[in-house]
């Protein structure tokens, strides 16, 4: 059944209505939609636009359909539009005509714009909390490995050493700033669009306030045309997604070069390996692949949106029915990924003494023992070219420079004494960096404090 029969004569042609339609994937949002319906009838009986009476079929109906529903005992037919024309109409061939006053004073223009609002909220509370429970997988990790040294680099080049606490903090915090996005996003798209009808608002006395705060909004929008044809908390959500993809693709990316068989910093766990159809020796890092992979279809669920509504003028038109498959599969794609990267990190075995070997002979402490000649009173640029020529000789040998004799080093400084060995151990290089955000255990340490602190409040 149409909802505009009355003044079209011919009927759809069957490739207009599988173009024009979008229940085969707005369907997802029935919660929401439902719960919009029952808000927005209890507010028009309060304001006496509809009786008591059809009120209460009307919410009887609603919950018998979300309860057929969520059971599978009503399924969505494909003669209709979109989940906003089915629910209404299943809603009236089971109450009669209590259900075809449910539209009054109502558009699919703003009730789309309610339902996709109510939906993103769910959605950034839930990813919020998928991030949450990565990042408590994270700071275990952290606490376990305050003195798990390892090399820190830059330009892929071991640079100086760190610990693998030190490394997992550095995603800790970008995880963190996520979980602040969501929160900020979701504040800002907390007022509700019920009311603003197609674009211009109604004649009927609604009470947008009442709405507003039975579905939990903070107040109703302020702009009617605005709020039919805005989709930038939606965009702010795919920007947030995005970006957590991006993060969790950068990590993907170092635990693939650390499971690599010329790094073995880490294993990752056979749960999350596959292993070759040719090559019996081969354990590959799919999972982690594949979620360094996804990150190009939530990237492109933003720049979708972005184009789409670029050329829109105000206030609803159809292109912003584009606004629903990516951005689904996007939230999809993003939660599967959170999960299973805080599986594969938790179920992963750190090779700490292979971590520990790299860093000892990688000269990630040469700048240590430059620091070492500069407290002795060399000056930083001479300091710097002895120990590249001690370098130089190490290389040769293929030694590290604590491998070398005291009679060695001092044939290139006499600066240097006994005390040089301790100075440059991987222990002192790291529990000397104590300044706040830098790898020495008391400093991480500090750190964990305020991380767990962060990770309780709400
Ligand atoms: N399915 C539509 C969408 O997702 C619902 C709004 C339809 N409004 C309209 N005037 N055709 O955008």
């Amino acid at each position: 059944m149409k909802l505009w029969g009355g003044r079209f004569t011919k009927e759809e042609d069957q490739a207009v209505h599988a173009f024009n339609e979008s229940l085969s994937f707005d369907r997802r949002l029935y919660r929401h939609d439902i719960a919009g319906s029952i808000a927005h009838v209890k507010m028009l009986a309060k304001q006496g636009i509809v009786t008591d009476a059809d009120r209460d079929a009307i919410i009887a109906g609603l919950e018998g359909i979300l309860a057929d529903l969520e059971a599978g005992r009503l399924e969505f037919t494909k003669e209709h539009e979109d989940i906003h024309s089915f629910v209404e109409a299943v809603l009236t061939e089971r109450i009669g005509e209590a259900g075809k006053r449910l539209h009054t004073g109502r558009s699919r223009n703003d009730q789309v714009a309610l339902d996709m609002k109510l939906y993103c909220r769910d959605q950034a509370d839930e990813i919020r909390g998928l991030v949450k429970e990565l990042q408590k997988v994270l700071l275990s990790v952290m606490e376990e490995n305050l003195e798990t040294y390892m090399p820190g680099f830059t330009h892929m080049q071991k640079a100086q050493p760190v610990t693998l606490a030190h490394h997992v903090g550095a995603y800790f915090e970008m995880f963190e700033r996520d979980r602040g996005r969501l929160s900020d996003l979701r504040a800002r798209l907390n007022r509700c669009p019920l009311g603003a009808g197609a674009l211009a608002g109604t004649t009927y006395p609604l009470d947008r306030e009442y709405t507003a705060r039975l579905l939990g909004f903070d107040g109703p929008t302020f702009n009617s045309m605005d709020s039919v044809s805005d989709r930038d908390y939606l965009i702010e959500l795919l920007s947030a997604l995005s970006i957590i993809a991006m993060h969790l693709s950068r990590f993907c990316e170092e635990i693939i070069i650390w499971n690599s068989n010329e790094y073995r910093f880490v294993e990752i766990d056979d749960a999350y390996s596959t292993g070759s159809s040719i090559m019996p020796q081969k354990k590959n890092p799919d999972i982690a692949e594949l979620i360094r992979g996804k990150t190009g279809r939530v990237y492109g669920a933003l720049m979708a949106l972005l184009t789409t509504m670029k050329g829109i003028p105000l206030a609803y038109n159809k292109d912003m029915q584009e606004d629903k498959e990516m951005a689904f599969d996007a939230i999809d794609t993003v939660k599967d990924c959170l999960k299973l990267f805080a599986g594969m990190i938790a179920a992963m075995t750190f090779r700490k003494d292979v971590m520990a070997a790299s860093a000892k002979n990688g000269f990630a402490n040469a700048t240590d023992a430059a620091d070492y000649l500069v407290n002795k009173g060399v000056p930083f640029r001479d300091a710097h070219g002895i120990v590249g020529q001690l370098v130089l000789r190490c290389i040769d040998r293929g030694i590290a420079l604590d491998d070398l004799s005291l009679e060695e080093f001092r044939a290139v400084s006499p600066a240097f004494g006994e005390d040089v060995y301790e100075a440059i151990a991987l222990k002192t290089c790291v529990e000397k960096r104590t300044t706040v955000g830098a790898p020495g255990p008391d400093a991480m340490r500090q750190v964990i404090l305020s991380c767990r602190e962060r990770l309780s409040e709400e």
